[in-house]
């Protein structure tokens, strides 16, 4: 595990950014597993940037993102699909064909799920992972549990999960109960894990994934023993480490 630290949101997102750079500039056909939320947003700013300052060009990539809202259609403003293009693919060149998003709207789980698995497979695996953490410890939307999911699943939403993304809703009661989520094998398999994490609400649940036991009641956790995982948070996140 390596640590980066960086002295607040804007460092962590340049640092992150950085690195993303770099991977698409030694591998243009990079395949990039990417994350919404918070935690990246700033990410996405500083990418769509680089391209427009032409330091970077997104035409061979293939993204596949982690989760979407089972039930929720595209064209929602809510979904992970309309945040994806909204904050980035609708900014650089990256090429419509090759984005890779869970289909909310498929509500045959096992079929949509058998599907995501195949196409990552078929993809070669992903190159970079783009991770958050979750007030809990998720990542994906990987929640705690007793085992740890491999592949591609259906999860119902821890209730801090519900409270946490509500801010995007008019009213809690709108967010969605379940969605569908990469599972544990995709995201260890990546050869290159990424994960950032700011602010001071997060410095409990940092301590608790990276410098705890290994657990699924953690999802986290499991990082620590990915060969290639790089943390970088900024000076709030990592206040209690
Ligand atoms: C989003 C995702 C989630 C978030 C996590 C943190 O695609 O997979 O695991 O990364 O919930 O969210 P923020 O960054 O909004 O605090």
């Amino acid at each position: 595990m390596r640590i980066i630290r960086a002295k607040d949101y804007a460092d962590m997102s340049r640092k992150a950014a950085n690195i993303i750079r770099a991977q698409v500039t030694m591998k243009p056909d990079s395949v990039l597993g990417l994350a919404t939320g918070g935690s990246p947003e700033g990410i996405y700013k500083e990418l769509v940037a680089a391209y427009n300052n032409g330091d970077v060009d997104f035409s061979e990539i293939t993204s596949i993102n982690l989760d979407e809202y089972k039930g929720m259609p595209r064209e929602n403003e809510q979904s992970y699909w309309y945040f994806m293009h909204d904050h980035f693919f609708n900014h650089v060149n990256v090429r419509p064909q090759k984005i890779n998003v869970p289909d909310g709207t498929n509500l045959n789980s096992e079929e949509e799920c058998a599907r995501y698995d195949q196409l990552i497979e078929a993809k070669g695996g992903i190159d970079l992972q783009l991770l958050g953490i979750g007030f809990d410890g998720h990542i994906g939307f990987n929640e705690p549990a007793d085992t740890f999911t491999l592949g591609t699943h259906c999860v119902d939403l821890e209730e801090s999960t519900i409270e946490a993304n509500k801010r995007y809703f008019e009213k809690k009661e709108d967010v969605p109960r379940q969605a569908y989520t990469m599972g544990i094998k995709a995201i260890m398999q990546a050869k290159k894990v990424v994960m950032v994490v700011s602010g001071s609400g997060k410095a409990d649940i940092v301590r608790q994934a990276f410098f705890g036991p290994v657990t699924p009641q953690v999802p986290a956790s499991i990082l620590q023993m990915h060969p290639d995982f790089t943390l970088i948070g900024d000076e709030e996140a990592f206040s209690k480490i």
